[in-house]
């Protein structure tokens, strides 16, 4: 008999931003991060997975295009490490037929352009070792954050797509990287009303891939060693407690904020990475003005009160707004009123929520 599963990821957009690796094989990271898994309607990675016992070889097809399955280090690690844990549910249990021997063939796609700074790899790895662990039927055996940290072993941002709703990924001190694994802060029912909004400045691909830039930050940026030791550790708790008690004016705060200081670091990087462009640059101007119309003072040392919209910048232009439902309409209503209106084609490729803006 042949195993075959299709399975879906989604995107996730860190409000904690992961950046720089304390082990580059292991793809061990040097602070903790947290984010926003997105709906499955959104944007998404499908992958499609056939094991078979006629199969001579592992291929692989990426965007309907095949790669040289064993070029891709990252990818043979993950599927030695799954084949691994079928053998050693195998070992233990004689009931299980022995399939961690079969080939496999592995498809999978995108549903928005690879590369722009769109977190293609978090949900393309996580699709495709779920989907793998599915055709070996292991993926029910062993718990979730097992396969986190097999994800991270694709592509770090990925551990955090095996969740719904606010993801932790925990940095660990292991040094083979068994605790550095994803967790459920809160599940997608808890803040139902937040929103992410793709405002999309370009899809071209980017300059910096995110492993090279974030190694390089780590070799040359001093502004990064503060950030690790600093901040991100007080900030992965206030985000955490902004979440539990849905504070938006907080979470609004800390995530702008990040973003800020993770280009920050970007820049401190020699020499510099620059992954945001004039239309992002335009972007935090504007919903900076957006938000002064409504913000007040805070307590001391506190978040202001009253924001309506925060921006976030991965390793590209590309902005994404987290807002609450009720202003939604009006925050598309201001971003469609100063930059120029998207065309109908363009926009249905990434889904309701893009708009693109560049
Ligand atoms: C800016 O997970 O793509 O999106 O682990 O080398 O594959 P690798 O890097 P990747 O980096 C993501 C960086 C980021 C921030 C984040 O998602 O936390």
């Amino acid at each position: 008999s042949v195993h075959q599963v299709t399975v879906s990821a989604p995107v996730n957009i860190a409000v904690v931003k992961y950046w720089g690796k304390r082990d580059t094989a292991l793809l061990l990271p040097t602070n903790s991060s947290l984010s926003l898994t997105l709906s499955q309607d959104d944007l998404r990675s499908t992958t499609t997975v056939r094991i078979d016992p006629k199969f001579e070889a592992d291929r692989l097809w990426l965007n309907g295009k095949e790669e040289d399955v064993t070029s891709n280090k990252r990818m043979v690690n993950v599927v030695r490490e799954l084949r691994a844990l079928r053998k050693s549910l195998q070992d233990a249990d004689s009931a299980l037929p022995v399939i961690d021997s079969w080939r496999m063939h592995v498809c999978s796609e995108n549903n928005f352009p690879t590369a722009a700074g769109l977190a293609s790899s978090a949900s393309g790895f996580a699709a495709l070792t779920f989907g793998i662990a599915q055709a070996l039927d292991i993926a029910e055996r062993i718990p979730r954050a097992q396969l986190s940290r097999l994800a991270r072993l694709g592509s770090g941002s990925a551990c955090r797509s095996l969740f719904g709703g606010f993801v932790a990924w925990n940095m660990g001190s292991a040094a083979d990287g068994n605790d550095s694994v994803a967790e459920q802060v809160a599940d997608e029912s808890h803040w139902a009303d937040m929103e992410a909004l793709i405002l999309v400045a370009s899809d071209a691909r980017k300059d910096t891939p995110s492993t090279a830039g974030m190694q390089l930050t780590v070799e040359t940026s001093a502004l990064l060693q503060s950030r690790i030791k600093d901040v991100v550790p007080k900030r992965m708790e206030e985000m955490r407690a902004a979440i539990a008690a849905k504070d938006y004016d907080a979470f609004a705060e800390l995530t702008m904020k990040d973003s800020n200081q993770f280009h920050a670091v970007c820049l401190d990087t020699f020499p510099p990475i620059s992954y945001m462009n004039d239309v992002s640059r335009a972007v935090v101007h504007l919903i900076t003005s957006y938000n002064a119309l409504f913000t007040q003072p805070g307590a001391a040392g506190g978040p202001k009160k009253g924001y309506r919209a925060a921006y976030t910048f991965d390793a590209g232009p590309n902005a994404v707004l987290y807002v609450r439902r009720e202003h939604v309409a009006e925050v598309l209503a201001i971003v469609n009123a100063v930059f120029p209106v998207p065309t109908t084609d363009r926009e249905a490729y990434l889904g309701r929520a893009a708009q693109y803006v560049g």
